[in-house]
């Protein structure tokens, strides 16, 4: 399915240099000075409610009750009867942020952008969960991924699509592991509640639809970013900074009782984190560190910023330098490949553990993305 370069009037750059092919993701060619990164601003935040549904607000926006250093909380209680789990067969690519940029597209035109050609004022748009994914690319060994990228208006759209194996895994997961899913969002139950004065009900439902979703600008090296993600809760201190540094990450872990779990967890769990919150500008993670019948033995507060420290001592570690680095040529491979302002055209960016990041090129296919109705806003 590879096309031909197609000739448009509408190209990124009128110049001949030649297309990269690939992209290396060896930790040990990023290992350099630290890129620019500028401190992310919320822009906005959208809510998702129990269907599903999109609204324009921080309705879902929740708030953290400190729950206490050992709080014994029973994740197991309500998986049976007290859970609604959203159906992650239906794939939303980048509707939601979409349906953001429609309804605040004033707010976005009237934002000083400089020399940018485009009328958002930014380069990419896509979800935090896709960075994050991009930022551990060099020491991922397990899982690959698919980025469709298309070009519409002077700016790059960034969708996930699932892969092969990604898919096979999610139709089937054991019940053990599905249980072990919903712990997660049931500890999130525990420590937050819907207003700044109210407290957390552990007898409610747990609804996975529902969601508030953070929107940021910022820009790593010389890519300006446009990107949302899921907010677990915030302070409810009403002296807390603005957003997005009142907000908390919530987690829950195994807990660690010999020094290869804290090795494990340094090397493995500690990226991710880190990635997820270091992205929008989180300061926070609350993590909850379970045994193995769900129960929460102890609750830590960890500062991304302080990450980088805790795992100096780690041998053969990761580096947060290593991740933003190659986010950054990423970001640049893809502004390479991506020259042509076509929505209906989608450039699939691959990649495997131990492989290079490749790509192909699709024309009116199933990876096509971008909905009619968002193209005949932006157009109009
Ligand atoms: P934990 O983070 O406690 O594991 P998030 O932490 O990003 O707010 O996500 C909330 C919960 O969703 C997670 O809780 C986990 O239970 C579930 N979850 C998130 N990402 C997942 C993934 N890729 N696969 C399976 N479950 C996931
Ligand atoms: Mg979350
Ligand atoms: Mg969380």
């Amino acid at each position: 399915d590879f096309s031909d370069p197609f000739i448009s009037k509408r190209f990124r750059a009128a110049d001949a240099t030649p297309v990269p092919r690939f992209l290396s993701t060896r930790a040990q060619l990023y290992e350099r000075v630290f890129p620019q990164y500028r401190q992310p601003v919320e822009i906005g935040g959208f809510s998702l409610d129990s269907q599903r549904s999109f609204f324009n607000d921080s309705r879902q926006l929740r708030y953290y009750v400190d729950p206490g250093k050992k709080p014994h909380f029973n994740l197991r209680d309500g998986y049976r009867d007290r859970f609604i789990k959203r159906d992650d067969g239906v794939k939303e690519k980048l509707d939601h942020i979409l349906r953001w940029i429609v309804s605040n597209r004033a707010k976005l035109r009237s934002t000083p952008t400089s020399l940018s050609s485009s009328p958002l004022g930014v380069d990419f748009v896509t979800w935090r969960g896709h960075l994050t994914k991009v930022l551990t690319t060099p020491y991922e060994t397990q899982e690959g991924w698919l980025l469709a990228v298309s070009y519409f208006r002077g700016t790059l759209y960034m969708s996930e699509v699932e892969t092969e194996a990604a898919r096979v895994n999610r139709e089937n997961r054991t019940e053990r592991h599905e249980e072990m899913m919903y712990w997660g969002y049931k500890f999130e139950q525990y420590v937050c509640a819907d207003d700044v004065n109210s407290v957390p009900d552990r007898g409610g439902v747990v609804n996975t639809n529902e969601a508030f979703c953070t929107v940021v600008q910022t820009r790593l090296a010389d890519h300006k970013l446009l990107f949302s993600g899921e907010v677990d809760c915030r302070d409810k201190d009403p002296a807390a900074p603005a957003a997005p540094a009142c907000y908390i990450e919530l987690k829950t872990s195994a807990e660690i009782c010999t020094p290869k779990q804290r090795s494990n967890f340094n090397r493995f769990k500690l990226l991710k984190w880190w990635a997820q919150s270091f992205l929008p500008g989180v300061p926070r993670v609350v993590a909850g560190f379970r045994d193995h019948d769900g129960v929460v033995v102890s609750v830590e507060t960890i500062h991304i910023s302080k990450i980088s420290q805790l795992i100096k001592n780690e041998h053969n570690c990761w580096k947060p330098t290593v991740c933003m680095n190659f986010c950054s040529d990423f970001l640049s491979f893809v502004k390479s490949v991506v020259k042509e302002d076509n929505p209906r055209l989608v450039y699939l960016f691959t990649w495997e553990p131990r492989r290079d990041v490749t790509y192909t090129v699709h024309r009116d296919s199933q990876y096509t993305f971008l909905p009619d109705w968002y193209i005949n806003e932006i157009t109009s």
